[in-house]
């Protein structure tokens, strides 16, 4: 749909720049929250925005469907029409992928910022107006500075705003944490056009989040603070599986151990599940390109520090796999071994740097077959993430959590999906291989009770049998 002019109801106009994961659902919330602002969100990708104009969104997420179908077409528009759209904003949201560098300098640390790069030259070709430009996507601390040098060499005379306003949403919590969000983060330059700029924005967010939780910065604090951000939930993890390791070789429970620690009100009670290891696209990037500033800006021993995070949570995902196989007495070649669970996380059907990768790939080296069940991933995303055809004689892909069992050696739990703790264990029991081994790596079933059908049960964190 070509954008129109502004036109009442709507006083301002927002493009969004990228539909992904954090683009569509926080521009719904946008549009949902403010029926006189005009929100159209653009991507290069078409088959992404026809899927955004479907009936099936391109992206899971509880919530979402409903506020979509309640704005779009009415002040939510999705297209393709990138110039345009940028064309006639007031406020431009970035929110395009800024994944990790794959080469040349930085490469496996540094963000790669091409796509943050492209979006900024068409902003300058394009615009013949001054816009306020909002870094949405996540990226390295002193991005703006690249961006308003792009901008300003478009010699139109053009004073445009470059705001960072990074996004905090989990998956599978989006809509939840777009709507009751714990702070607003808005970052702009300290001059009376950048402070008029973040006010423009606070009023965005205003029309639905407390004034008291929009915090407002300096550009590099606010850019800053979301890899720290990142970089301390991931490092909470890390340092629980450390621990995981610890109890199953001395009799603590992990989970005893996190409840009594989380009641210390200094430490408080969240991400302290130990698990098999932490997925998803931002936690590693990010505290790799936080590692990478430190050495940039010549703190190596600052940057050592946040690694050790990274290569925790490397060891936990490799551990789980080998104690599969020390306790299939050594070999998993040729058995059955099946997988509950792909994604990242329960309630998303994103499986970017999944545990449940890693795990099948060391499985698959070590030559076992494997049979594997998520209730929202696609067969052809697993293929893709395994690196595999469709028809590879190693992998099968089942429909069911009891179809994945049947005939197996071992069960293995990799996101915790809630419908996997009411599934009939009885029935699964019976159609195992015995000794039938469940490896619970999110610590989420109820091992006496397995244990009492008859399962031999080993769980992150717990005790070894
Ligand atoms: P994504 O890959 O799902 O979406 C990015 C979109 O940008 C893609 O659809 C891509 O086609 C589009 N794009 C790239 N270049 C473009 C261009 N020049 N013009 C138009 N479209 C373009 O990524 P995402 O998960 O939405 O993440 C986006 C950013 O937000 C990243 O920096 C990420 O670190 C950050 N972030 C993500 C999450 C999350 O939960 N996924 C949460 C907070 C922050
Ligand atoms: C995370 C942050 O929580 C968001 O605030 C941030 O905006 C986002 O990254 C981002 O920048 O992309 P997300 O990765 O979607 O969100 O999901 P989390 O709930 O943080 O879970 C990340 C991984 O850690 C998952 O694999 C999860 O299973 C694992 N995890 C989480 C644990 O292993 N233990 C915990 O206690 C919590």
């Amino acid at each position: 749909m070509p954008p129109e002019e502004t036109s009442p109801p709507f006083n301002l106009r927002i493009c969004c720049i990228g539909a992904g994961y954090v683009g569509g659902p926080t521009m719904a919330m946008i549009a949902s929250k403010c029926p006189h602002i005009r929100v159209d969100v653009v991507d290069l990708n078409e088959k992404r925005i026809a899927a955004w104009n479907s009936a099936e969104l391109p992206i899971y997420e509880p919530g979402l469907d409903e506020v979509v179908a309640g704005a779009r077409g009415k002040n939510l528009f999705f297209s393709t029409e990138v110039k345009d759209s940028i064309h006639a904003a007031d406020i431009i949201f970035v929110s395009v992928n800024t994944p990790t560098k794959t080469f040349g300098v930085g490469a496996h640390k540094a963000a790669d910022l091409r796509f943050v790069e492209s979006v900024a030259r068409t902003i300058a070709e394009v615009a013949d107006s001054p816009k306020i430009i909002v870094e949405k996507s996540t990226i390295p601390v002193r991005t703006a500075a690249t961006i308003q040098t792009i901008l300003e060499s478009s010699e139109k005379g053009l004073k445009h705003q470059v705001l960072s306003n990074p996004e905090f949403l989990a998956e599978g919590t989006a809509m939840a944490d777009l709507g009751d969000p714990d702070r607003i983060l808005i970052g702009g330059e300290q001059t009376p056009e950048g402070l008029a700029a973040v006010e423009k924005l606070v009023s965005v967010y205003a029309n639905w989040v407390p004034r008291e939780r929009i915090l407002t910065t300096n550009l590099w604090s606010s850019e800053l603070s979301k890899l720290v951000a990142n970089a301390f939930l991931a490092q909470r993890i890390s340092s629980i599986n450390s621990i995981s390791a610890l109890c199953e070789q001395t009799g603590a429970d992990v989970d005893e151990v996190a409840r009594a620690i989380g009641s210390d009100s200094r430490i408080g009670p969240k991400f302290l599940k130990a698990s098999v290891g932490f997925g998803g696209s931002c936690f590693q990037k990010d505290v790799l390109n936080l590692v990478y500033l430190c050495g940039h800006f010549g703190l190596p021993e600052v940057a050592a520090y946040w690694e050790q995070v990274i290569q925790m949570n490397d060891w936990q995902k490799h551990r789980f796999a080998e104690r599969v196989l020390r306790t299939l007495f050594n070999t998993v070649t040729g058995k059955r071994i099946a997988i509950l669970g792909f994604a990242f996380k329960k309630d998303t059907n994103d499986t970017r740097e999944s545990a449940a990768i890693y795990v099948c790939r060391d499985l698959l080296e070590e030559r076992a077959s494997i049979s594997i069940y998520d209730p929202k991933v696609s067969k052809e995303q697993i293929c893709q993430d395994l690196g595999i055809g469709p028809d590879d004689p190693r992998v099968e892909f089942a429909d069911s959590a009891s179809q994945a069992a049947a005939d197996a050696h071992a069960l293995l739990v990799l996101t915790e999906w809630d419908e996997f703790r009411s599934l009939d264990f009885e029935a699964i029991f019976q159609s195992m291989v015995k000794p039938a081994w469940i490896f619970d790596g999110r610590s989420l079933l109820d091992h006496a009770r397995l244990r009492e059908i008859g399962f031999k049960v080993y769980s992150i964190g717990k005790p070894l049998p």
